[in-house]
């Protein structure tokens, strides 16, 4: 083994039994139309697939607005996290992120031989952000916008002033479809050295095919596409996610439920403690009592997920909101009595 290698963590998946609102995924359900064309596609498992990634890049170009040159595919966007990190790090070359951001930027870093900074205190002002970069000179940053876990955005100028002071730059837009017009998308021409990940497994709802995005200039493309594995990604998978990103319909249905239900949730959990806000299918409130708060709502099958300030809870159904309500109720009934 490499040394070290048990700085490194293991990610142990479990499955979810109950309402699952701790991993933001989508809980919006795939309409009967889109389930029928899917159990239509031809199976053919034989060869290697080419023509589907082919087809889901034309499909995915043509919703974000890019050249199917811009993009590259991979088994989520976990994925072209790892690929960007072996492409563009040298060993002991300094990553840094904002803190809280998403936990797996540490972990990709560690594992290209990097040396992985966040700022010491104010971890999501531009200003600690600054002050890190100026201090520790990375070769890459990596920011979730919107942010995970607190649904906080940055806006394009603040990207735009890290984008010039880096060799690289990351926006991980994983929720920007619930506020795409907050995307750094028009910005790219302007910024070569930037790229944006995007995933099909929040808005998209297809986390269990694996799909994510990166969308750059096409001469970055070209130089971090070496670094991909010949067939990444199944064709399987990419057929269906090309069904699912064709109907233009479903996605904006999605993303009006999710909006809805965010609202719903906002409402539901202000009596816990300070809702930030969001635009994204998750809230992050701010309690002293948040593994408290997490262990009464999995004592009714739903699971959020637990922060050391906070807890953060994915938009759900009525009825996950139905259990959270009675246990918030029978909390501050308890207090008040
Ligand atoms: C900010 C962010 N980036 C990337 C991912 C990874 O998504 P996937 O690998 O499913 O595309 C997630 C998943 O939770 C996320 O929150």
């Amino acid at each position: 083994m490499r040394l070290n290698y048990e700085t490194i963590p293991r990610y142990v998946p479990h499955a979810v039994k109950g309402h699952a609102l701790n991993q933001n995924e989508s809980q919006y359900a795939l309409p009967e139309r889109l389930k029928t064309a899917i159990r239509e596609l031809p199976l053919d498992l034989s060869h290697y697939p080419v023509d589907e990634l082919t087809a889901l890049k034309q499909s995915y170009a043509a919703y974000a607005g890019v050249s199917p040159q811009q993009l590259m595919v991979g088994s989520g966007s976990d994925e072209l996290l790892a690929i960007l990190c072996q492409a563009i790090l040298d060993a002991e070359d300094v990553v840094a992120a904002p803190i809280p951001d998403f936990s797996m930027y540490g972990i990709y870093t560690h594992i290209a031989r990097g040396n992985f900074v966040q700022p010491d205190a104010d971890g999501l002002s531009i200003g600690s952000l600054l002050e890190t970069i100026e201090a520790e000179r990375p070769k890459l940053v990596l920011v979730s916008n919107p942010n995970n876990p607190t649904g906080k955005m940055w806006s394009l100028d603040e990207l735009e002033t890290i984008a010039r002071r880096v060799p690289y730059l990351v926006v991980d837009e994983a929720y920007i479809d619930f506020t795409m017009e907050d995307s750094f998308k028009d910005c790219l021409a302007k910024h070569t050295n930037v790229i944006i990940l995007r995933t099909l497994s929040k808005a998209f709802g297809l986390a269990n095919l694996r799909i994510g995005f990166m969308i750059a200039d096409e001469r970055l493309i070209e130089k971090i596409d070496r670094f991909r594995s010949p067939f990444n990604v199944s064709g399987l998978s990419a057929a269906v996610a090309t069904v699912v990103v064709n109907d233009s319909d479903y996605i904006d249905e999605s993303i009006n439920f999710h909006q809805t239900q965010r609202q719903k949730l906002e409402t539901l959990l202000t009596p816990i403690g300070n809702v930030l806000p969001s635009r994204a299918n998750f809230l992050y409130v701010e309690t002293p009592d948040s593994e408290a708060w997490a262990a009464r709502f999995l004592e009714k099958d739903v699971h959020v997920r637990a922060f050391a300030d906070g807890i953060r809870v994915s938009a759900g159904t009525d009825e996950a909101y139905r259990l959270l309500q009675q246990t918030i109720e029978e909390v501050t009934s308890l207090e008040n009595s």
